[in-house]
């Protein structure tokens, strides 16, 4: 989740596309052009995934898993078409991200120029739905945040919002609770055992303008609607013996409060599933919508797809291999059987970075997406320390290079290698040690 998952550090890590002469004037993206300007840092290789939206493609677990997710909130509008270049007062501010948030630094985000960027999370369209008068909804999107390079963590993935807003009135409550009337009936006939935590708390409290008890039963609502899904997308195998486990996690979001994270217990490990809480009624003002209380919640789907489909690496989502895409089928959660594993090759560079330069992680990750594409399997550091004496940087960094699609020949490898060190140059001025 991207509010707990950062690391709170920063960096001013070069840019890629800083240095003017490297920079296009422009950059296109579905279609439309975009000045670039010193902030850029979207490099050719994520731009390239932008037009696929794997969520929508016929048979694709990403879009079985959507569907399947959809299908959980039958009377809600399922939204799917929205751009993901959003100014960053979309995906922070209006959200209410303080303005030191890590994750709008240039080393975490994909910025297009100083006022655009790739959204890193659906919430990001929050107000925009609530705005056109939705009540009750799902958006599903592709999400973009700078990442380290291994089988679990990939710079384009999928998520999915829903959202859904009652009348704070004794009328509007009523309603909620028998909803949540309903719920608690259907789940109680069923096998799960839930972990539950206090819906309001003092560490995890209800808002200022908020009536108490309004939103107790929203958050009750929340945790039922939620439950019902984990038990729908999880509980296939369950039984009374063996119940689904689900438990509640108090939370913080700067969008929600109270906020919680939901994990369930799934091939002998708890999984994080999801975040979500009570709307901060700043965002439904900003919206435009008054009078309305409700709930919202996120969820990665690559993470949901590995586990139910038994895809082992985030990468294969993006194989256009018939012996991956060809083993599923609309609406269907299948096993996928691993095809034979291609050999690895790995290359170990070492260089100085220039005195007072920084290269972050991120960035190491982003050059070698841009020479070698998906054929980089996962980046380690290895090596990282200063030249007492001259104070350069010295960093050695061990890529692991492997197709999931077929062998790779070592001259192949040796000349995306070549093409790392070429962009190190070029890029960062590093000597090659
Ligand atoms: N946008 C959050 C993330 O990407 C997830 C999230 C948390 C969405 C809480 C929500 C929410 O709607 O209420 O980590």
């Amino acid at each position: 989740m991207q509010c707990t998952r950062r690391v709170l550090v920063r960096s001013l890590g070069r840019r890629p596309l800083s240095t003017p002469s490297l920079r296009p004037d422009f950059v296109e993206i579905l279609g439309e052009r975009y000045a670039t300007d010193p902030i850029t840092n979207v490099t050719p290789s994520i731009l390239s995934k932008v037009p696929i939206r794997l969520h929508t493609q016929p048979s694709h677990p990403l879009n079985t898993l959507r569907t399947l997710i959809e299908s959980n909130f039958p009377d809600f509008s399922h939204l799917s078409s929205f751009s993901p270049v959003v100014s960053p007062f979309k995906n922070f501010d209006e959200l209410s991200f303080p303005k030191d948030h890590p994750g709008r630094s240039l080393t975490d985000s994909y910025y297009v120029n100083k006022d655009l960027m790739l959204r890193t999370h659906t919430s990001a369209h929050e107000v925009e739905v609530f705005r056109e008068g939705q009540t009750q909804w799902l958006l599903t999107a592709d999400v973009y945040r700078r990442d380290e390079i291994d089988g679990s963590h990939y710079p384009v993935f999928h998520q999915m919002e829903g959202a859904r807003i009652f009348e704070a009135t004794t009328q509007g409550m009523k309603e909620v609770e028998e909803d949540n009337f309903r719920l608690e009936r259907d789940l109680a006939r069923s096998n799960i055992v839930i972990d539950d935590i206090p819906n309001l708390s003092a560490t995890n409290p209800v808002q200022d303008v908020h009536d108490p008890v309004h939103s107790e039963l929203v958050a009750r609502n929340l945790k039922l609607s939620l439950n019902t899904l984990m038990l729908r997308l999880f509980g296939g195998a369950s039984s009374k013996e063996n119940p689904l486990r689900v438990r509640w996690i108090e939370a913080y979001f700067p969008f929600t409060s109270p906020s919680f994270e939901v994990e369930v217990f799934f091939n002998g490990k708890w999984l994080e599933i999801l975040g979500c809480g009570v709307v901060n009624q700043a965002t439904l003002d900003t919206a435009g919508v008054q009078g309305q209380i409700g709930w919202a919640f996120g969820l990665g789907l690559e993470r949901i797809a590995m586990v139910l489909f038994g895809i082992p690496d985030i990468r294969l989502f993006w194989s256009q291999d018939q012996r991956f895409l060809s083993q599923f089928s609309q609406g269907a959660i299948t096993t996928f059987k691993s095809y034979s594993k291609y050999p690895a090759c790995f290359k170990d560079v070492s260089f100085w970075l220039p005195q007072a330069t920084n290269l972050h992680e991120n960035d190491f990750c982003d050059l070698v997406r841009d020479a070698a594409g998906d054929l980089v399997e996962d980046v380690k550091k290895l090596d990282d320390f200063v030249h007492p004496k001259t104070n350069r940087q010295s960093l050695c960094y061990r890529i692991n290079y492997r197709s999931m699609d077929r062998s790779l020949s070592n001259e192949e490898v040796n000349d995306i290698q070549k093409q790392v060190i070429e962009k190190l140059k070029t890029q960062f001025g590093v000597e090659i040690r």
